[in-house]
């Protein structure tokens, strides 16, 4: 029984830390910000069916960027040469500009709680997850 409670008060002093520190991001509160701020331009699951304004970012951490078939990148993303990993990607939707100067999307997310969270969401995804069509 000591040991449980020893448990409880650790994981309890785990959580007030992690609230404290938005560092470590969350998947699952991710996905609800992607669903509020970037499902209107991306898709991010196969059964998405998210107007496809912006590319599929399933899979995108790991994957370089303007990579993905089947949509049409500004030539400054598709030239950028950058590979997407989480230190990237924060910078990325922090100020897309100041990572690839001239790409096509306009949306900041100045919270870095929010961008951890994203990551956090996006890197769930498994990258060798087959990519799906885009939806006519
Ligand atoms: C208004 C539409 C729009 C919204 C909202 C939007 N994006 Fe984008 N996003 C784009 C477009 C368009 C591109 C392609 C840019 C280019 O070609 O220069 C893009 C590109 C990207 C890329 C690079 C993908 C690749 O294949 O290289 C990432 C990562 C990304 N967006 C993440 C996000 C995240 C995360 C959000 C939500 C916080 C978001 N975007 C919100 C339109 C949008």
């Amino acid at each position: 029984m000591k040991t449980v409670s020893l448990l409880t008060a650790a994981l309890s002093l785990w959580a007030f830390t992690a609230a404290a520190d938005p560092a470590p991001g969350d998947a699952v509160r991710g996905a609800a910000v992607f669903k509020a701020q970037c499902a209107a331009c991306h898709f991010a699951k196969e059964t998405d069916k998210s107007p496809p304004i912006g590319p599929q970012l399933l899979g995108v951490v790991g994957r370089k960027a303007g990579s993905w078939d089947h949509f049409a990148y500004t030539p400054a993303m598709k030239k950028a040469g950058h590979v997407w990993d989480a230190k990237l990607l924060d910078r990325y939707l922090e100020n897309p500009y100041s990572v690839v100067p001239g790409a096509a999307m306009g949306l900041l997310v100045p919270s870095p709680s929010h961008r951890a969270d994203l990551i956090a969401y996006l890197s769930s995804n498994p990258a060798e997850l087959k990519q799906p069509e885009r939806a006519q």
